[in-house]
Parts: structure tokens; C-alpha cells; sequence
């Protein structure tokens, strides 16, 4: 294979504001200075994989605007490759950010060209798509998008996904994963009507016998759970002081791809992905808060 990963999936501008905390409806509230960072959760996965060491490339779509200019540009530095990220047809993608003292955000997304990014746009990078071991994509594009990846995977490699923001999924999504990687929300919403029981275990067995081959729960500072055929097990929680936890779950997720497609478990790959999450937390910003390794050995 010529990549490790391949990921499809969104690139935003994330126009980012600290606040006290959030105004409620019909309220203003004044922030900090506005910081724009190249975001997305797409992008952010390829940054990700690539500051590990990952041989990493990207299928995206951004407008033909600055935003769209700042994110290939963050993608280039760092090394991921970008021949396969499309340019026009929409604005690129913005994300409307808001981080609290706590370090946790609040986003709005405008997809713009990440709306864009179509069945076609896949089937036509199909040499791309055979030529990485693991594929990893998120919920910010179409979902006929992500159905048509699913449809283009190579037969020996490996589809990750975060269904993130979370939708009802077909079962031809759900069997192809390994794993199906999410949060407490956005199991709720996948799992709808059979949402049962009190612990995250339940919620993972539940999510198991919709079809994915594997699944990851993460529980925020509770770290996260590991299930598949051969049982759930738990990952403990790498503690750091959050100073902004955007991007913590993309990085963890793009960790977690790569190390399987080096052949790690779950359970390992888990636990270092573990690291990189709670690394990304301790900095602001999502990719350029991203761990290189050797941050991560330190941590
Ligand atoms: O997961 C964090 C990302 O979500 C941000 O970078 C923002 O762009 C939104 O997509
Ligand atoms: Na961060």
C-alpha cells in the first residue's frame, strides 16, 4: 500500500471564540479575540495521522477562497498528500467554535464544499481509495458519500468510522466498520429505539449486534471501552489538564486507524490513541494542537 490511511472527510475554517460561558437564546455575550484554524474533522484526522509518522493522504473538497488556501496549506506542512482534495463549487467549509474555561467547545458547522463532496468525486478517486490500507471518514459530507466509500473499499482493507455529526446509518455502513468509533451522544443516535441500559458496556454490546465487526466507546476523562467478538474491555484515561479539547477525538480516531493498519490490537491501539487525544487537549486549537510521536513517548 502507498498509504497508511486514506481519509474522506471534511475541511473547515474553525473561527474560534473563548467565552466565559455561552449566551442562551435572545442573549449576547462578549468572547475573546477570534482565532482562525484550519479544522474539519476530516482534515484534522489527516493532519493527525500524518504528525505521527502516518504516510497519510486526503479526499476532500474546499472552496476556491482563503479558507480553502489555509487548509491545503496545513495539510502540506504536514505532509500529508492533497492530490486528492477538490477545489470549488461552495465556500469552504466553516466551523463556528466556542471553548469554555473548561476546555470543552461548543460548534456549528456550515458544510459549504464539504456538501459538496459526491459519489462521483469517490468513484473517481478509486486508485486512491485502493491505495491505502485503512480508510477512515467521518459525517460532516453527504452520507450517499460515505455509502459510496463503503461501496469502493478495496477488499482487503480496513474502513473506520466516527459517525460524527451523528445520523441513523444504513446497515450496509454499520457491517463495514471495524471499528465504529463514538461517544455516548452519538451512540444514542445510532442506536435510536434500541438504546437500552445504564453503562457504556450495554451501549457497546447494543451497538455490536448492529453489525460493525468492532467498536470504541469513548467516555471523555472515563477514557473508553474496546468491543468486538472477543469481548469489551476498558482503556483507562490518560490524565492532562484540558486547556481545549477540539480535535481530541479526531486525533484519537486517526491514531487509533493507524496503529491497527500497523497491525496492533484494538486494545493497544486504543490505549495509544488514548495518549494522543489527551496530548491534543493540553493545547489549543485542532491541528495545530496535534502531538508529533515523540510528544506522545514524553507524554
Ligand atoms: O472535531 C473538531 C472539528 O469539528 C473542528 O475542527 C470543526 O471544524 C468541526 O468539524
Ligand atoms: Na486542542
Amino acid at each position: 500500500y502507498e498509504y497508511d490511511l486514506l481519509v474522506v472527510g471534511s475541511a473547515n475554517a474553525d473561527l474560534v471564540i473563548g467565552v466565559e460561558r455561552r449566551p442562551d437564546a435572545g442573549e449576547t455575550v462578549l468572547g475573546s479575540d477570534l482565532v482562525v484554524h484550519p479544522g474539519g474533522k476530516g482534515a484534522n484526522q489527516a493532519v493527525a495521522a500524518a504528525r505521527l509518522g502516518a504516510r497519510t493522504a486526503l479526499l476532500a473538497r474546499v472552496g476556491d477562497d482563503a479558507h480553502g488556501r489555509l487548509l491545503l496549506d496545513s495539510q502540506r506542512a504536514a505532509g500529508v498528500d492533497t492530490a486528492g482534495v477538490l477545489v470549488g463549487g461552495a465556500p469552504t467549509g466553516v466551523a463556528l467554535i466556542t471553548v469554555d474555561p473548561s476546555g470543552d467547545n461548543s460548534i456549528v458547522v456550515s458544510p459549504g464544499a464539504n456538501g459538496r463532496l459526491t459519489p462521483d468525486d469517490v468513484r473517481a478517486a478509486g486508485s486512491l481509495l485502493h491505495a491505502a490500507k485503512v480508510v477512515s471518514t467521518q459525517l460532516e459530507i453527504p452520507l450517499e458519500t460515505v455509502v459510496e466509500v463503503v461501496r469502493s473499499l478495496a477488499p482487503d482493507s480496513r474502513l473506520v468510522l466516527n459517525p460524527s455529526p451523528p445520523q441513523p446509518l444504513p446497515d450496509e455502513v454499520l457491517a463495514a466498520c471495524d471499528p465504529l468509533i463514538l461517544n455516548e451522544h452519538e451512540a444514542k443516535v445510532i442506536l435510536g429505539e434500541a438504546y437500552a441500559g445504564e453503562k457504556p458496556e450495554d451501549w457497546a454490546r447494543l451497538l455490536l449486534a448492529k453489525g460493525p465487526r468492532s467498536v470504541v466507546v469513548t467516555l471523555g476523562g472515563e477514557g473508553a471501552l474496546v468491543a468486538s467478538s472477543e469481548g469489551v474491555s476498558r482503556i483507562p484515561a490518560v490524565k492532562v489538564r484540558a486547556v481545549d479539547t477540539t480535535g481530541a477525538g479526531d486525533s484519537f480516531t486517526a491514531a487509533l486507524a493507524w496503529r491497527l493498519g500497523l497491525g496492533e490490537s484494538l486494545s493497544d491501539a486504543a490505549a495509544y490513541a488514548a495518549r494522543v487525544g489527551a496530548a491534543t487537549a493540553t493545547r489549543k486549537g485542532a491541528q495545530v494542537s496535534f502531538p508529533t510521536a515523540q510528544e506522545v513517548a514524553a507524554l
